[in-house]
């Protein structure tokens, strides 16, 4: 999810690229970095931290030079570190890269290159590109060359590149990851989105999957890697610079909720090995052994990441036949908890610096347990001081109210499940078919997003009731819990979360026509329970919003209104329904005129106690 940006044109590149950063911050802010050619050659400078700490580091210096590229960065491979920011050289520093995506298969080109005596400076994915363009440039015209490195080049990217032997140029490529090319006055600005582009022109060109194009100041060229021209069409934006940083969206939230398709493939990508059935999770290799010697599990986090626990717990007992035990993380601590070294404890956290997850995490090491990490932030505490872990891949998540990573936490939990499963009795058929589903996940989740307006609807409909109840049994009583916080969050309405089950145990006393209850109750193993407790509900007059799955005649019939969501496995339904709750609860909130990206009291990162 990093931010890439380039200039090439009349004036100095530099203040440009650098205010490109500043808009494309957002995309990852874990360091960042900028080239520029001059007749000196290439001025590089990076810096771990924030675009204002590459700006200290510039200072006062003057850096000349019309053409330049830069990058923000949210690390995936090698920790946020000077070495590791972007741009990357080649052994000369005659060629500088910056790349936002993965490539796959970066460890045999490193191999391949190390044997022609290439010398590596970083631990990242993207140095091959410039080694791989210096190899092949050896021999050939540069642009060639690049088709060539691209050739051999598995996975995404977005690239631009610049070499000093041909100053008055750049070269972009993409792959699986955005890119933008903003059209001045004898200029361009080239950026992972119109963010970084809007304050210069209105006019751009968005570049295609298998597109390269070579950029002067006097015009470009577009073609594929077979070097065949491809005409673009030039559009015109019709962004105010604010909106644009939010690609578009009214809110950093809502751009949040749409990226989870791609949040979910992210976190799911090479992960797994489909003829086997299993998961890989790179993360875990060093205590696999570990692994299968755990006689217990129990999962720690707070708020939306304990919920995702929660989640875990069904999985972990149902397919791994592991004891697994939730718990807030704040509760843990104080708890006396009976943990030994045959226990791994599970820290589910999207910033990774939530003090009392990491609390709870010291408090397990000290008692000898395994400890393991379900973390977003690349190279965050928790991420660096549990035993092992594995990232979500959900980038920079701006909106205080978790989304994306509350799924991508589900997914993983899913891969960790399969991991567990097959080192104990889960067999071949369950571990592949739980894997072909939760690999069509993104497909589904891009359906429910295109029913945004029947949300916006039903939210039209309820945003002035002040009291709700949502309601959910076995995978989906935690996403009643999940549904009730993001309410509550962002609209400051009351709104509680229960286990469906319990309603007949008290809380039905205060359903009448003015409470009404959001009912997660899709076709699953306990469809007829959750059917029997809304006819429950209607009885006494109360009002139902029903998440049912697609198809589900029946419950049109009781429910108030229905929001459907597509079929799937049963333990990946949780996943599925998260999304109407995280619209809806987003619409109540803009239709109550509440800060959605900042509610009222609360932080991103809870980093006191
Ligand atoms: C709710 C929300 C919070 C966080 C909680 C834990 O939408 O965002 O409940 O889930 O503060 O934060 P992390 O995951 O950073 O440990």
């Amino acid at each position: 999810m990093c931010g890439i940006v380039g200039y090439i044109g009349q004036k100095k590149a530099c203040p440009i690229l650098i205010e490109g950063l500043r808009q494309l911050e957002y995309r990852g802010y874990d360091s960042a970095g900028i080239s520029v050619i001059n007749e000196n050659g290439i001025f590089t400078a990076k810096s771990a931290g924030r675009v204002q700490e590459l700006e200290n580091k510039i200072g006062e210096k003057e850096v000349f030079g019309e053409v330049g590229i830069a990058h923000t960065r949210w690390a995936t491979h090698g920790k946020p570190s000077d070495k590791n920011s972007h741009p990357h050289g080649d052994c000369k520093n005659n060629i500088s890269v910056v790349h936002n995506g993965i490539i796959e298969n970066y460890r045999e080109l490193k191999d391949f290159l190390i044997k022609k005596k290439h010398k590596f400076s970083s631990e990242t994915d993207s140095e091959v590109v410039a080694h791989l363009l210096e190899e092949f440039s050896k021999k050939m015209d540069f642009k060639l060359a690049v088709f060539e490195a691209l050739k051999l080049i598995k996975g995404t990217y977005g690239l631009a590149i610049i070499n000093s032997r041909e100053p008055e140029k750049i070269i972009v490529a993409r792959n699986g990851s955005p890119l933008v090319m903003g059209i001045g006055d004898g200029e361009y600005i080239i950026a992972s989105d119109t963010s970084a582009i809007v304050r210069h022109t209105d006019k751009v060109i968005y570049f295609d999957d298998g597109e390269v194009a070579e950029i002067t100041r006097d015009g470009f060229n577009v073609t594929n890697i077979r070097n065949k021209n491809i005409k673009k069409s030039i559009t015109t934006l019709d962004w105010t610079v604010e909106k644009s940083q939010k690609g578009g969206f009214d809110h950093f939230m809502l751009k949040e909720i749409f990226e989870q398709p791609e949040t979910i493939f992210n976190s799911i990508r090479g992960r797994y090995i489909s003829t086997e059935g299993n998961a890989k999770l790179g993360g875990m290799e060093g205590v696999i052994d570990r692994i299968r010697k755990v006689e217990k599990i129990v999962i720690v986090g707070c708020g939306t990441a304990r919920l995702a626990g929660m989640v875990g717990e069904y999985m972990l007992e149902e397919y791994a036949g592991i004891p697994t035990e939730v718990d807030y993380a704040h509760e843990f601590r104080y708890r006396k908890s009976v943990i030994d070294e045959k226990t791994a404890l599970i820290a589910i956290s999207q910033s990774g610096e939530t003090a009392d997850t990491l609390a709870a995490v010291r408090e397990a090491k000290e008692k000898g347990a395994l400890t393991l990490g379900i973390v977003n932030v690349v190279g965050s505490t928790i991420a660096r001081e549990t035993d092992a872990g594995v990232y979500t891949h959900s980038g920079p998540e701006i909106a205080v109210a978790s989304t994306k990573a509350f799924t991508s936490q589900l997914a993983v939990m899913t891969l960790i499940t399969v991991l567990f499963g097959r080192q104990r009795q889960m067999s071949l058929v369950t571990g592949q078919r739980i894997i072909r589903e939760l690999d069509q996940i993104p497909a589904k989740i891009k359906k429910i997003l295109s029913d945004n307006k029947e949300i916006l609807k039903v939210a039209k409909k309820y945003h002035q009731y002040e009291n709700f109840a949502y309601l959910g049994r076995k995978y989906n009583h935690p996403i009643a819990f999940e549904g009730a916080i993001k309410l509550k969050e962002l609209t400051y309405i009351h709104a509680e979360g229960f286990a469906s089950g319990e309603m007949k145990h008290g809380p039905i006393a205060m359903i009448d026509g003015n409470f009404p209850c959001v009912f997660v109750a899709p076709r699953d193993s306990v469809y007829e329970k959750n059917f029997s407790g809304i006819q429950e509900i209607k009885a006494r007059g109360g009002k139902v919003i029903a998440i049912a799955t697609v198809g589900d005649k029946e419950m049109a019939k009781v429910a108030d209104d229905v929001i459907y969501i597509p079929k799937t496995l049963e333990m990946l339904t949780p996943i599925l329904a998260a999304i109407p709750l995280q619209l809806f609860a987003y619409h109540m909130a803009v239709l109550n005129k509440k800060d959605v990206d900042k509610p009222r009291n609360l932080a991103k990162s809870v980093t006191v106690e």
